[in-house]
């Protein structure tokens, strides 16, 4: 089993670059399905959730050909509807290709994802979606079973802000008959980032970024060219990798208008974001401050920083209390913390940070991706060395992230055992 291991108090200085967005990468490239022909799609980076829909497309017969960050696909030889267990069960994002799988075959046969050590993550909002547009849906032996000769557009409510979900049903609507309306629609820059690719296959999208999308089925889409968006959580990771070692960074690629609620925060904390025309600079030269803060649905503060904004909240002296509101078990890398010196208790969806305690380097393990981001934070600020286990969460959404660090002083690398 791999390790990272980070020799912690170095100041962070330089510049980093910010690599395609992962939660746009994966619908966008499920979304090559919904036409014959070769799409191309630049930016897209090497992480193991794109490799793993990377696989899943060419499990169900499409053609994937790599060639350093660009990918092309063609959905024309598309011969399987079927996602099995053993691809779903890595990734709880496989299930987009539900809507769009039954757009073009009108039939679809999706393992169920499970829980995950987020949350529950029902997917009952994307099918409850899916029955309004004409689906039949059976749940058997641990898979979807859905058919639609012909999917017809429906006036949906989505109960819960969900963004897989709206991505999911913005695919298959793109393909019926008539007009869809996706009311309480996640308003993600990854769901516009969608809706833009799709209207460049010839789709008919309106109101995306709002929480009312507008969709007028068209018969055929044709294949595109796309450049994936820049990642802001991966921006905002590094906006705290300066905070957290009270660095000096660049960070160039990033879309600032993506990061405003976390730009806000951090800039309450005491760190100082500076807008440039490549990017974004980040300094920390006084003592950070304490400021609560709330996850919510974009454009609110995302449940993806959580964990590393209560690394940084660690260091801040002071009281700060963080609420997560999005999945109900996105703490679990309180207890790790805990172990390099963290005085934080929970109570159900709310965590108390006591700040500027320091922070000791100590055996820990990963438990997700965010969490696993938060660790690395945490051992750069920490005095002396951390060993994280379980990095295989980190590879899942942070592309080449020792290397990234590294370039900008940080002691860390990766071992085996
Ligand atoms: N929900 C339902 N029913 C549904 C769908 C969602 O109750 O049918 C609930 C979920 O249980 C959760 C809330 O709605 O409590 C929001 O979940 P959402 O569906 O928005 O999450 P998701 O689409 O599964 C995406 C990202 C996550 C990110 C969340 C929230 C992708 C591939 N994943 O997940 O990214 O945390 O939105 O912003 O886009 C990550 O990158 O580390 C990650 C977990």
């Amino acid at each position: 089993m791999e390790k990272i291991i980070v020799e912690g108090g170095r100041r962070l200085q330089g510049t980093v670059s910010v690599s395609g967005a992962k939660n746009a990468a994966l619908p966008i490239l499920v979304s090559a399905l919904l036409a014959e022909g070769w799409s191309v799609y630049h930016n897209v980076p090497d992480l193991r959730d794109v490799r793993t829909i990377k696989r899943l497309l060419t499990d169900l017969g499409v053609q994937v050909n790599t060639q350093g960050s660009t990918v092309k696909v063609n959905a024309g030889t598309l011969k399987s509807h079927e996602a099995p267990y053993d691809l779903v069960k890595t990734m709880r994002a496989s299930v987009l290709v539900l809507g769009p799988l039954l757009a073009r075959l009108g039939r679809a046969r999706v393992s169920l994802p499970g829980g995950c050590a987020i949350g529950a993550r029902p997917i009952n909002l994307h099918l409850k979606g899916l029955e309004q547009m004409g689906a039949h849906i059976s749940l058997e032996h641990g898979y979807i079973d859905a058919e639609a000769p012909s999917l017809k557009g429906a006036d949906i409510y989505l109960d819960t802000v969900t963004v897989t979900g709206t991505e999911n049903l913005m695919m298959a609507a793109v393909l019926a008959q008539g007009v869809t309306i996706l009311r309480n629609a996640a308003r993600e820059p990854e769901v516009v980032a969608l809706a833009t690719a799709l209207n460049q296959m010839g789709a008919h999208i309106t109101g995306a970024g709002t929480p009312v999308v507008t969709i007028t089925g068209v018969d055929t889409l044709k294949p595109t060219s796309v450049t994936i968006i820049p990642d802001r959580i991966e921006a905002g990771t590094f906006m705290l990798a300066a905070g957290v070692t009270h660095g000096h960074i660049k960070i160039i690629g990033t879309e600032p208008g993506h990061l405003a609620a976390v730009i806000h925060k951090v800039r309450q904390a005491g760190i100082t974001v500076e807008q440039e025309p490549d990017g974004l600079r980040v300094v920390c030269e006084q003592t950070l401050s304490s400021v609560d803060v709330k996850t919510l649905p974009y454009p609110g503060f995302p449940t993806d920083m959580q964990a590393q904004f209560m690394v940084l909240m660690c260091l801040a002296p002071g009281l700060s209390v963080i609420s997560e509101t999005i999945f109900e078990n996105r703490f679990i890398h309180v207890s790790e913390l805990q172990r390099m010196g963290a005085d934080i208790k929970v109570s159900g969806n709310t965590a108390v940070v006591q700040g500027g305690k320091p922070m000791t380097g100590a055996p820990v393990m990963a438990t997700d991706l965010r969490a696993s981001a938060s660790l690395i934070l945490a051992a750069l600020a920490a005095e002396g060395t951390t060993e994280i286990s379980r990095v295989y969460h980190i590879d899942r959404g942070y592309e080449s992230i020792e290397q990234k660090l590294a370039q900008l002083g940080a002691r860390l690398w990766r071992t085996r055992g």
